[in-house]
């Protein structure tokens, strides 16, 4: 291989072009790194007539992805394009021409990861996509490198910058979700259709990809339990101060007895528990081993620079093989275990009730909870005029048996209104 690695980039949008920036500036640094320079020898965009803030040549644009792939010049394709078409089929391409690939597509890889992996592994050469989870948060890395020997329990991440934005402006200035949304929109963490993120198909896409890694098993999508946070009052976020917790939109990968668990909801987060002060639009993820204990690693979860930086990171890797010779770093082995479904987990839960405030309505509403095997373990009582409000935190319980009691306690006279559900976690350990 010659001193210099060609790269073709498909797509040169926040994240391109920010790699693009990166790659010029830390040029020495990579050269000593990667033991060869590293040369953008060619970009694919959509529209060749928008500005882009990047110092290339003109004649390196071209909207034909496709005859960057397939040039024989091009040694390593990068692809920061989003989305499953083009992608898949450029990626898969670039791949069975021997040619390592680096991605931050995180729907493509939840979607259609382990066949990636497979034509990756088939071709023996590198598939990698760090930047597809938390951005500039190496975790893709330590799960298969660092923590490989290690068994994975279970990892809790706070994995999307712009709910976790709005609900820290909700706790801390006590906004409603329709204003800190407003204000995440006018500061550029949330895009002009919000969707992806609020409803939680973002982490979902994110978590998907952590438990394919983390428990070495074909995950999809379409696995994982997903719930956003537009249901999130500003009642939720006052009651759970009241009772000493903050509220996070949660991605949770678990195993449990050899079936793995995936979701996305929000939940009351303990204040002293490490996830709980994470603020702003930063991500963390929590990870519980067998023989590591808990670790967890914070910082930027999206934004040009942290992603780019994850880029160039498995970048360098992939030169750095294709220098050596090495057989392709890529995910492996990957088996098919049972997902085991939402209504079969446990949590402890809170929720907030309106009740007619007379004699008997305690034990009617305790007779429920009761009757579906849901023990409460505390519940407290607040005036409402001829109404109360009664807030109760569950001991842990079935999702499905909860469940039950809340459409049993729909039907009970005196219970005007089942409001807000939430569950509650932080069981560390
Ligand atoms: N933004 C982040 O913070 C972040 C963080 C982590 C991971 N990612 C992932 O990184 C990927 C890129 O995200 P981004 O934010 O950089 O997206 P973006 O700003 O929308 O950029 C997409 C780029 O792809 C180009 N493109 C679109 N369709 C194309 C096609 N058919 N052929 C050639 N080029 C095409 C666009 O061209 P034009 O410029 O001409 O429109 C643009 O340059 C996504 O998978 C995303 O999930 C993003």
């Amino acid at each position: 291989m010659a001193d210099s690695t060609q790269v073709g980039l498909l797509g040169c949008g926040t994240v391109g072009s920010a790699l693009v920036r990166l790659v010029d500036e830390h040029a020495d640094l990579i050269a000593g790194r990667a033991g060869v320079t590293i040369e953008i020898a060619r970009v694919a965009v959509r529209d060749l007539s928008r500005r882009r803030d990047v110092k290339l040549p003109p004649e390196r644009f071209t909207t034909d992805a496709a005859a960057i792939v397939e040039d024989p010049a091009i040694d390593v394709v990068v692809e920061v394009i989003g989305g499953v078409e083009p992608a898949r089929t450029l990626i898969t391409s670039a791949l069975q021409a021997g040619k390592p690939v680096v991605t931050g597509n995180k729907e493509l890889i939840a979607k259609h990861g382990p066949e990636l992996f497979e034509v990756a592994a088939a071709a023996g050469v590198d598939l990698l996509f760090e930047a597809s989870v938390a951005g500039g948060i190496p975790l893709m890395r330590p799960l298969r490198e660092s923590l490989a020997g290690d068994r994975i329990r279970r990892i809790t991440g706070i994995v999307n910058g712009t709910t976790n934005y709005i609900l820290t402006r909700m706790t801390e200035e006590g906004s409603s979700f329709a204003a800190a949304l407003a204000d995440a929109q006018r500061l550029g963490y949330a895009e002009a259709d919000p969707t992806a993120d609020v409803e939680g198909y973002d982490a979902a896409a994110k978590v998907a990809i952590i438990a394919t890694v983390a428990f070495g098993a074909r995950v999809h999508l379409d696995d994982v339990h997903t719930e956003g946070i537009t249901g999130i009052t500003d009642d939720d976020i006052a009651s759970a101060r009241l009772l000493g917790y903050v509220v996070k939109l949660l991605a949770i990968a678990e195993e449990i007895d050899g079936d793995v668990a995936v979701r996305v909801h929000p939940a009351m987060v303990p204040v002293h528990h490490p996830l709980a002060a994470v603020r702003d639009s930063f991500n963390a993820v929590l990870i519980e081993g067998e023989a590591v204990g808990e670790l967890m690693l914070y910082g930027r979860g999206a934004g040009g620079g942290p992603s780019a930086s994850a880029v160039l990171g498995d970048l360098i890797d992939a030169v750095r093989n294709l220098v050596s010779g090495a057989t392709g770093a890529t995910v492996t082995g990957l088996v098919d275990r049972p997902i085991r479904p939402i209504g079969d987990l446990e949590s402890q839960f809170y929720l907030l009730m309106e009740v007619a405030d007379r004699p008997g309505v305690l034990a009617a509403i305790a007779g429920e909870f009761g009757r579906h095997g849901v023990s409460i373990q505390s519940m407290e009582q607040r005036g409402l005029g001829d109404d109360a409000r009664l807030v109760f935190i569950t001991h842990r319980a079935r999702e499905e048996d909860l469940r039950a009691t809340l459409d049993a306690l729909r039907e009970v006279e005196p219970v005007h209104r089942v409001g807000s559900v939430l569950r509650v976690t932080g069981d560390v350990g």
